[in-house]
């Protein structure tokens, strides 16, 4: 077996090494401070492996994205959202019938317990969605078994895949102040999403092929992204043996921050104050550059892409066809066209290899389609929980597996003595 030897002072350790199927190399430090005292501190846990993985492979000099070993532009252009979250979750793709049985299982278990609409009165208007939706998956564990045996934990999954798209649509449906549009068995899942999204009980309403197919290659560029911060979250709250939907729910509220889910809003956000400011990108530009400045270009820069994002390609090109159409002409695209064009013929942008992210168009495609921008975090929700679930179900079942407890530097004060209040 190979291994790596480490020296410090008087320790040398030789430690093993583990080679992945694409020849990612890790080397193994768990028994490191059992040999030497010493901890590895990487904060941010940008170079340290949380676990092995048969789900997601990413390159990000080269800018691959494989889920199960398919390469995200062939499912993008060839794949439904449901082959792909089948994939992630059972690890193979779906034959016909499989593919027919799963579409039913979901289209079966869409509904929400009617009790739980009282939950979505309880919230102001102008809640969060991504607050409702955390809370309203968290509460599933209250309604279900936590899944215990083996085919609870199939209805389980099958149970969150079918209802979260319900639990969105709801949440949009009460922040609006109109009723709720039940789930329709005779949709697809993406069509079933935006008619309970956008139908009113006095009108007839029929979804866009267009728009349907659109979310469903969106939803299928979210589906997985390894050990990011939410997927991560996901399994650490799952390796303490909490239920699928209270870890869950806990990635919910990791995906909510606007430095992962919530950077698509951001863009937007960032987009229209630049149009509010009469369209002077090279200022914006500039200012991300300035050290002093907090401001950064949102939807630029990648924790792991230092090239380019394949999801944000595929993306680009579509977001071209698309709005063309549905004959959207947004001048916020121009906006964001001309903001990705002058900041990457800067040095600061090309040396740091920043370089636009899946989230700089995703938020102008969801716009075009209708979605609010305070839903867009929701709609990655939806993308994302195939990949959750297949991550948390590879933790629980991993022979190896351990309640994640990571380590710390202390950096406080050493012992004090106690200080009457009196004498502080
Ligand atoms: N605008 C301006 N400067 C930036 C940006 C940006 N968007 N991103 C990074 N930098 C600079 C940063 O200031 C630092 O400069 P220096 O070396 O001079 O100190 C350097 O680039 C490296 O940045 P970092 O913060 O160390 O990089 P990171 O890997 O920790 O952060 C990131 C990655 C995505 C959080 C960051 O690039 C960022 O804040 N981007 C904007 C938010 C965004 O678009 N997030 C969505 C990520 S994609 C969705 C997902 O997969 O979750």
């Amino acid at each position: 077996m190979k291994t790596a030897k480490l020296t410090l002072d008087d320790w040398a350790v030789e430690l093993p090494v583990t080679v992945g199927s694409e020849g990612e190399v890790g080397i193994g430090i768990q028994k490191l401070r059992a040999q030497t005292g010493a901890i590895t501190l990487d904060s941010g846990y940008g170079n340290t492996g949380s676990c092995e993985s048969e789900i997601t492979f990413i390159d990000g000099e080269k800018g691959i994205l494989r889920y199960r070993g398919y390469s995200i532009e062939d499912l993008a252009q060839n794949a439904t959202f449901l082959e792909v979250a089948y994939l992630l979750v059972f690890g193979k793709l779906p034959s016909e019938d499989q593919l027919s049985g799963f579409n039913s299982e979901l289209t079966k278990h869409s509904l929400l317990h009617e009790d739980m609409k009282k939950f979505f009165e309880g919230y102001p208007p102008n809640a969060p969605p991504m607050s409702v939706l955390s809370t309203i998956v968290a509460s599933l564990s209250a309604y279900y078994a936590p899944g215990e045996n083996e085919a609870e934990l199939q209805l389980n999954i099958v149970r969150l895949l079918a209802k979260l798209k319900t639990v969105a649509a709801f949440s949009y449906k009460k922040s609006i102040g109109q009723p709720y549009i039940y789930p329709r068995n005779d949709l697809g899942y993406c069509a079933d999403f935006l008619h309970m999204m956008f139908a009113v009980p006095s009108e007839d309403y029929t979804v866009s092929p267009l728009v349907a197919k659109t979310l469903d290659m969106l939803l299928i560029l979210h589906a997985d992204h390894e050990q990011n911060c939410s997927t991560s979250t996901v399994r650490m709250v799952g390796s303490s043996d909490a239920n699928l939907f209270a870890s869950i729910s806990a990635g919910i509220s990791a995906l909510s921050g606007p430095l992962h889910g919530g950077a698509n809003t951001a863009v937007i956000n960032m987009l229209e104050k630049i149009q509010a400011d009469g369209g002077n990108v090279r200022k914006y530009v500039e200012l991300a550059q300035d050290k002093t400045s907090d401001f950064r270009l949102m939807g630029f820069g990648h924790r792991v892409y230092k090239n380019f994002d394949p999801r944000a390609r595929v993306i680009k090109d579509l977001t071209h066809s698309v709005l063309e159409e549905l004959g959207v002409d947004d001048p916020l695209l121009d906006i964001a066209l001309k903001l990705e064009r002058i900041a990457l013929e800067e040095d600061y942008f090309v040396d740091r290899k920043l370089y636009p992210n899946v989230d700089f168009y995703s938020g102008i495609l969801y716009r075009a389609m209708g979605i609010p921008t305070n839903m867009f975090t929701v709609m990655f929700s939806i993308g994302r929980l195939p990949g959750w679930i297949a991550q948390w179900m590879e933790m629980k079942n991993d022979p190896g597996k351990r309640i994640y407890r990571p380590r710390q530097i202390y950096t406080g004060p050493t012992e004090q003595k106690w200080v009457s209040i009196d004498d502080r």
